[in-house]
């Protein structure tokens, strides 16, 4: 059997292959409400046959949203719509994950298709807020620092998330501490220069995190795996460490994180040697430094290349992003490229290969 074939149990939950689905944003709710759109979306990936959905960065707040266009759970009215997504992914036999997510300094931007819309006109501007006022580049405004007072809120609000999350019957939260938004504005010594408890020493630019982590970790029930995304480098010398991410790690698993899911950047503009397999090292890093499972993320795109990681050890599992964009079928094809029968749903028997 081929590794990417192969389960994978964790401690809650167990993964029918090792192909995830990596989160990405829609850009497509309003008001954070899931719509037809993100149904057909996830289903189509899960009629594919990953075995898990990692749905997209979902706001924990308004002002968490990157666009006003972004998905959220800030209130119980979400639930229904993502509820169905959820009931559709188990009948497929396809687990149900969701990135909670702050944006920070990142939030209220246009969506990508329309960079020059008037947000301001439109009525779709907010003040971003940070952990430090520093700007995300020459475009940006700069963020409001947050107060302890709200620091402490927006913990409350990712544990709400997590609670209403739990209640719609994910079977995964990730929490969004990656590619420069809130969370690792706060790990990144580049962009917090707070002097109080939330920062300076890594100690306390981990603080933050680790407080989330804690109280989500409160409301969730025993059957719900916890994940977090991190960027396990900022490209940068003075930045956030290969090295801090492996000490992160550790406390993460001691904490009861069943998972990193391992990307890099986005913090700052640096140069990255974007390339196939181009973060797979810090994935295999963390796994061999910790003992934590990883996930593997960032321009894998065949099944070959795929089960190589695996089969190398250097990741337990492997996060498919764009290459699911263009191919929801992607596992079926990866299983008759790796020489085994693909599972395919009743209805789409007919589609099999006969050689
Ligand atoms: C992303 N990515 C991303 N990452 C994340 O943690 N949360 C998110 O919501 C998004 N949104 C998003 C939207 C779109 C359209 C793309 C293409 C990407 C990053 C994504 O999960 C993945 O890490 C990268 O795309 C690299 O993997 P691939 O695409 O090379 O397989």
């Amino acid at each position: 059997m081929p590794k990417l074939f192969s389960p994978l149990n964790l401690n809650q939950i167990s993964l029918k292959n090792r192909i995830v689905m990596s989160p990405m944003c829609q850009y497509s709710s309003d008001d954070g409400f899931a719509n037809d759109w993100h149904f057909v979306h996830y289903s189509s990936r899960a009629v594919g046959g990953v075995s898990a959905i990692i749905q997209e960065a979902t706001a924990i707040s308004p002002k968490g949203r990157i666009s006003y266009k972004d998905l959220g759970l800030w209130k119980d009215e979400h639930m229904h719509n993502l509820n169905k997504i959820v009931d559709f992914l188990h009948k497929q036999n396809c687990l149900a994950g969701i990135q909670l997510s702050h944006a920070g300094r990142k939030a209220s931007t246009p969506v990508p298709w329309n960079p020059k819309e008037n947000l301001k006109l439109n009525n779709n501007y907010w003040e971003s807020v940070a952990p430090s006022p520093i700007p995300f580049n020459s475009d940006s405004d700069i963020p409001k620092e947050l107060t302890i007072q709200e620091i402490n809120k927006i913990i409350q609000e990712f544990k709400e998330a997590s609670h209403r999350a739990d209640k719609i019957g994910y079977d995964i939260v990730e929490i969004h501490a990656a590619h420069g938004y809130l969370i690792h504005q706060f790990l990144s010594p580049l962009s917090n220069k707070r002097t109080d408890d939330y920062g300076g020493n890594f100690n306390n630019r981990i603080r933050f995190l680790l407080e989330i982590i804690s109280e989500v970790k409160n409301v969730l029930s025993k059957k719900v795996s916890l994940w977090v995304r991190i960027s396990a480098t900022d490209w940068i010398e003075e930045g956030w460490s290969n090295e801090d991410s492996i000490q992160l790690s550790i406390l993460l698993k001691n904490m009861g994180v069943d998972v990193i899911d391992v990307s890099t950047g986005g913090l700052v503009n640096a140069k990255i040697p974007v390339q196939p397999n181009y973060q797979v090292p810090y994935a295999k890093n963390i796994k061999k430094e910790t003992g934590i499972i990883t996930g593997a993320v960032g321009l894998i795109t065949n099944a070959i290349q795929a089960e190589e990681i695996l089969e190398n050890n250097e990741a337990d599992f492997i996060l498919l992003g764009r290459e699911l964009l263009r191919n929801p079928y992607f596992p079926m094809e990866a299983a008759s490229i790796l020489g085994i029968n693909p599972l395919i749903p009743p209805p789409y028997e007919r589609a099999k290969i006969v050689f």
